[in-house]
């Protein structure tokens, strides 16, 4: 089971064991192999069935079980040890810590806590084994203006991720008041953004991944509000908590983010790896990007993220050239996606994505790539279309654009 952390538990308190069982059951990253009652029988029990991680919960007798994370330590050196405890008492912390444990959890555990501490576990773990990555990548698409062609990027970059096989892909509409990325999956949800912001305090991930709706191309979705005036019960905490708790069981999640630019906006775009910025090749919307830029500019944590994305490059209508477009907006141009009004309005019609109504399609090609080009992942299938595609959008060798036109 690759990428699978396997961990055994012990808590002799039956309440908090469950509720450690149930955070643990709704993570698609770990297997529960083992859970215990006793302290006493706990070593056995990993010697036995040799988990990744021992999870001790240590507010039945602190004392016994820091006696038990250094005799974890000592038997199987392989296992990496976390404990957990309503106390912050920095001595209980020290000794743990001593004895062996990698991370002190704090009780009442959040999910989002232990999702976090079993991905640095992840990633050491990895580090021995391969260089699998297993974090959450995070992909906002944001856009210079209305129209511009958000969703549709949004939408099938998220169902061409989630064609591969090794991904699990969330796709969340923040354009709260108009979004529609529903419709372009065809899909009447059951629950919303706002419903998962409404039950926030009770929320694990059992309860948001029931939230979710399931697309035949393997996408889940969670929609925009269907009431206006539900909007406002997404805040910026109960979305942070939201992309926490959907970060730990999903491997990429696509923000289709609102063209307002509000605070929960940004917090999509603090929370993300890559900020995809759609522009279009003419002077208002060239104007636009100038002018986020300028404030995405003003934090370095940020600037880094943005990449550039020109939308319908090549419709008939007096574009601005690409290089003069790099050189208003000062910045390489990362993907170019061609015009393809026909086939575009037959996806957005019918509700179907490009991977499945055009497979073939160059811009299918193109968004395909795009997502191989963010995820890292070479096409090994490349086939002529996809030559095709890569020599007309001017990618070949690199997939920079050198903007030249
Ligand atoms: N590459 C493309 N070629 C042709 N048409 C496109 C392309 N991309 C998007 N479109 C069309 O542009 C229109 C707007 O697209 P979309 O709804 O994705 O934009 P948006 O930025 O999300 O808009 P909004 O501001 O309303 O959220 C749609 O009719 C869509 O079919
Ligand atoms: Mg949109």
């Amino acid at each position: 089971m690759a990428n699978v952390l396997r961990i055994a538990i012990v808590d002799p308190n039956d309440s908090t064991r469950e509720h450690l069982k149930s955070v643990l059951l709704g993570m698609g990253t770990v297997w529960l192999e083992a859970e215990c009652s006793r302290y006493e029988f706990f070593t056995d029990v990993v010697e036995q069935t040799k988990p990744d991680i021992s999870f001790i919960a240590m507010d039945s007798n602190p004392q016994r079980a820091t006696q038990l994370v250094a005799e974890i330590v000592k038997n199987t050196p392989d296992c990496t040890v976390l404990v957990s405890s309503n106390s912050t008492d920095g001595q209980l912390i020290l000794e743990s810590m001593r004895a062996g444990a990698k991370e002190f959890l704090t009780e009442p555990m959040k999910p989002e806590d232990l999702a976090t501490a079993l991905q640095r576990v992840m990633r050491r773990h990895n580090g021995n084994r391969d260089s699998v990555s297993t974090e959450c990548q995070i992909l906002s698409v944001a856009g210079a203006t209305g129209g511009v062609g958000v969703s549709s990027i949004a939408v099938n970059l998220a169902c061409a991720l989630a064609s591969e096989p090794d991904h699990s892909v969330v796709l969340l509409d923040l354009d709260l008041a108009l979004g529609d990325a529903d419709v372009f999956l065809d899909t009447i949800p059951e629950y919303t953004l706002a419903d998962v912001a409404q039950n926030i305090d009770r929320l694990d991930l059992t309860l948001l991944k029931k939230s979710l709706t399931k697309h035949h191309s393997g996408v889940h979705l969670l929609p925009r509000p269907i009431q206006l005036h539900d909007t406002r019960l997404v805040t910026r905490d109960s979305l942070q908590r939201i992309i926490g708790l959907l970060k730990t069981s999903f491997t990429h999640l696509v923000i289709d983010t609102s063209k307002s630019f509000t605070p929960l906006d940004f917090l999509a775009f603090e929370e993300s790896n890559d900020v995809l910025m759609v522009t279009q090749l003419d002077l208002p919307c060239l104007r636009n990007v100038v002018r986020l830029m300028m404030v995405f500019d003003e934090s370095s944590a940020l600037r880094d993220k943005v990449k550039i994305i020109v939308n319908r490059v090549g419709e008939d209508n007096g574009q601005i050239s690409l290089k003069k477009s790099k050189d208003t907006i000062g910045r390489d141009i990362f993907w170019q996606i061609p015009n393809d009004y026909k086939v575009m309005v037959e996806v957005r019609n019918n509700g179907v994505p490009l991977v499945e109504h055009a497979p073939k399609a160059t811009i299918t090609q193109s968004i395909r790539q795009l997502a191989n080009a963010l995820t890292g992942k070479t096409d090994e299938n490349e086939g002529e279309t996809d030559i095709k595609a890569r020599r007309w959008l001017n990618l070949w060798p690199s997939r920079k654009v050198s903007a030249e036109k």
